[in-house]
């Protein structure tokens, strides 16, 4: 069994889950994920716990008042890192940063929880995704599987 398979999948005689899905699947799942940029010549990270799956596409939030924001548009180049139930996955790829109301919107209404810190409206809250990404399944027990995003 290659580690992919560990991967969260619709159940069967359901439609088959995209591999954007299922990798938001499994960051839902772990809950918290571990975010990489690149400041410079010196990597930084962070927890993150924000995913969303919105036309197709694996989004992220934050604040564009953070550092890891002005990090991401001046490098674009993000890895994320999370650990559950013995299953690694690392996303790697472009964030971009979709300035449009309808996903922060989104993002929101799936993570209520941020409300009381951002709004779709405001001029801080920022969700960015995922462009010529990849992400590779590790485990200990099986063969790394890489699918594109
Ligand atoms: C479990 C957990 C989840 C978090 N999720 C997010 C998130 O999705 N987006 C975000 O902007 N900050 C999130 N944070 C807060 C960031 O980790 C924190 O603001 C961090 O300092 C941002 O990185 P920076 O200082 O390099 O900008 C989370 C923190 C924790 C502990």
């Amino acid at each position: 069994m290659g580690a992919a398979e560990l991967i969260p999948k619709a159940p069967k005689g359901e439609k088959q889950m995209t591999n954007v899905e299922r990798v938001c699947a499994f960051l839902d799942k772990a809950q918290t994920y571990y975010l990489a940029t690149a400041e410079g010549d010196q990597p930084r990270v962070r927890p993150f716990g924000t995913a969303l799956v919105y036309e197709g596409r694996l989004y992220i939030q934050t604040g564009r008042m953070k550092p890891v924001s002005r990090q991401l548009e001046k490098n674009p180049k993000a890895e994320i890192c999370a650990f559950t139930d013995g299953v690694w996955p690392r996303a790697c790829g472009e964030l971009v940063d979709a300035d449009r109301r309808e996903p922060k919107a989104a993002m929101l209404d799936k993570m209520p929880q941020l409300k009381a810190m951002y709004s779709p409206d405001d001029h801080n809250t920022q969700v960015l995704y995922f462009k010529n990404a990849k992400a590779t399944f590790a485990s200990f027990t099986a063969a790394p599987e890489t699918i594109d995003l």
